[in-house]
């Protein structure tokens, strides 16, 4: 298991491991500061319970490393970090807002070189508890504490140009009426991208493993509802997944029967090889961390630099530009949309090197 642990950071390739155990609560909090090239490293705060140390360090390592991505491919100011807070699976949930008051102290104790936001496990009610100890380095507050609030909105408005790019470079139009679309997960993100598309008069399709949440989009949408095992063998134009990481592999990518995919999960590629698998069954993926910075450059902008809410979904909805140059460029060189997407960044985050 050590083994394990000294290999996933090791290859890593970030900049520094922030680990802390914290005795009262039984839980490791780690923040990963993958590069601090283009800015200060922001991230958002994931909490939940994973089965191993290694499983969080290995979260905490590639989500931060897909922070540098959304930030770099964009050429945006800001750095890639993500927290991890792994608990215990006896946590005791009396003991939480201490854990979040201790955290935000790590935080603010780090001086800047990491602010985090909002991710799975924490939303706004965690962000105002965590801001007490840790501002000024804590995006997303809700609006009564001075903050921007919840990042899922402007995320899901991302997501619907990313859908939208797919179908344009697919179709030749970006008009998603009666297009099939099949939604993964239907949280903060994936409830409100139904909404979006189904009044862009797309045939939405969704699935999640919530069947209250299911329950209350199908009432409040009319969407289709398909249980989650069934997911990836759904017909259709485009697939969403806006639920957690790793899905697109060697077990789903055969199955899937869509022509397109995107969506606002975090790493959606399970391994290096399966952008390739979707290369070659000819599925248009536009890269996870494009399709997903709504949230993250839109409250950065908003919070950091001054933007309105309209200047804010302007620059979240550009990311229909990126993708299609992305798109571009992968059919050009003939590779992957992922290896297209990193090129850039790459190009991005060595110019500042320079
Ligand atoms: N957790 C989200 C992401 O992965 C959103 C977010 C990050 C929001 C950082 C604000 C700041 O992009």
């Amino acid at each position: 298991m050590s083994d394990r642990l000294e290999s996933i950071v090791q290859a890593w390739g970030g900049e520094e491991l922030v680990v802390r155990y914290d005795a009262p609560s039984g839980a490791w909090i780690l923040i990963g500061i993958h590069s601090t090239r283009l800015g200060p490293a922001v991230g958002g705060t994931r909490m939940k319970t994973y089965p191993s140390l290694a499983d969080a360090v290995l979260d905490v390592t590639r989500l931060s490393e897909g922070m540098t991505y959304k930030y770099a491919v964009q050429n945006f100011p800001k750095g890639g970090g993500k927290a991890v807070i792994a608990l215990p699976p006896d946590f005791d949930p009396a003991r939480r807002t201490e854990l979040l008051y201790r955290y935000g102290r790590l935080v603010h104790d780090l001086g800047g070189l990491f602010a985090t936001g909002p991710d799975v496990g924490t939303s706004t009610p965690e962000i105002d508890i965590i801001a007490e100890t840790g501002a000024p380095y804590v995006f997303c507050r809700s609006p009564e504490h001075g903050g921007a609030g919840d990042s899922g909105p402007l995320t899901a408005v991302g997501v619907l140009s990313g859908i939208e790019a797919v179908c344009a470079h697919l179709y030749g139009t970006d008009s998603l009426e009666s297009r099939r679309i099949v939604v993964q997960g239907v949280g903060g993100v994936g409830g409100r991208l139904v909404r979006l598309l189904c009044d862009r008069g797309a045939q939405v399709s969704f699935t999640d493993v919530n069947a209250e949440a299911a329950r209350r989009v199908q009432q409040a949408t009319g969407a289709r509802f398909v249980p989650p095992e069934q997911v990836y063998e759904v017909e259709c134009e485009l697939f969403s997944p806006c639920a957690l990481g790793g899905i697109l592999n060697a077990d789903s990518i055969p199955r899937l029967r869509c022509k397109g995919i995107a969506g606002a999960a975090n790493n959606q590629l399970a391994g290096p090889g399966d952008a390739e698998r979707l290369r070659a069954r000819g599925i248009l993926y536009a890269p996870d961390y494009v399709t997903n910075s709504g949230g993250a450059i839109g409250i950065t902008g908003i919070e950091g630099m001054g933007w309105s809410l309209e200047e804010a979904e302007t620059r979240v909805k550009a990311l229909k530009g990126i993708l299609q140059r992305v798109f571009e460029t992968a059919s050009a060189e003939q590779i992957s949309t992922e290896a297209a997407a990193r090129r850039i960044a790459e190009a991005n985050l060595a110019a500042v090197r320079a």
